[in-house]
């Protein structure tokens, strides 16, 4: 299994911190923050990683990151020369993928928890993560029967439950074809809920539970609770 971290975007809800550089680079407590998706990527036992970030600020990952040699792993890049939405910038994987299943990681998003069996166990179709939340109306909901998904909504008004789709995906080769079919929403973008919506209708969408800590980093209030929660669980 390959695995993508998504690292583009505008990051303009953190304006200005990331006026003069890209939002995955700023702090969570003691470390750049795409260490954290990184890191959740490695215990998964990924070896093969694309770092996909703007063109603004590409130069800084190389810096950061450099081969992966470091890391035990082999880092790839790619630019997504302009933020069109999440599902577009996976869209710049599919060479990289060679034609085999993906692990795709939000470079904003904190787990606590090591998904590797989950990964592991998938073989076809796509496997999403869901994790109970106070703010659902924030992220992509899932409307569910039981354990079962039966349809995502992006930032709904009025959330169908508390439980949202957390930024860890797998896919099968097939999400490349999935997006090509995609046309851009309301806010201009391609979107990974269409593509995770397509999955679903087709019966063929796994949904897992997060069962530790998680949190996105894209706004002033998650980025100090990402902070404060890593400081409360490495002190
Ligand atoms: O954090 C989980 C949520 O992430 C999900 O619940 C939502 O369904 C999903 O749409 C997404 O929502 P956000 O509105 O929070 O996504 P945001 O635009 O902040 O992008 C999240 C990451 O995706 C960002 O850190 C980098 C990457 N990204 C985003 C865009 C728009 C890209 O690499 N390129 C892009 O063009």
């Amino acid at each position: 299994m390959k695995g993508v971290i998504l690292a583009g975007g505008t990051g303009s809800r953190l304006f200005p911190l990331t006026k003069v550089t890209n939002k995955h680079l700023l702090p969570i407590y003691n470390k750049p923050m795409i260490y954290y998706p990184l890191q959740t990527l490695i215990s998964a036992n990924i070896k093969e990683v694309l770092i996909i970030s703007g063109p603004e600020h590409a130069g800084h990952f190389l810096n950061l990151l450099g081969s992966g040699k470091e890391f035990g792993v082999k880092f790839t890049y790619e630019i997504q020369e302009k933020a069109g939405g999440i599902a577009q910038a996976l869209s710049l994987a599919e060479d990289f993928s060679n034609n085999g299943p993906i692990t795709v990681i939000l470079g904003d998003n904190i787990y606590e928890d090591n998904f590797s069996e989950e990964i592991k166990s998938f073989e076809k179709g796509g496997m999403i993560f869901l994790k109970e939340v106070q703010d659902p109306e924030r992220f992509g909901v899932a409307e569910l029967n039981g354990k079962n998904v039966i349809k995502i909504e992006e930032k709904p008004k009025i959330p169908k439950s508390n439980y949202c789709v957390t930024g860890l995906y797998v896919y099968d080769n097939e999400v490349f074809s999935v997006i090509k079919t995609l046309k851009p929403s309301k806010r201009g973008e391609l979107e990974i809920t269409d593509v995770n919506n397509y999955y679903i209708d087709k019966n063929a969408m796994k949904a897992e539970f997060v069962k530790g800590f998680w949190s996105d980093a894209g706004t002033f209030e998650s980025l100090i609770k990402a902070s404060n929660l890593i400081r409360e669980k490495i002190n």
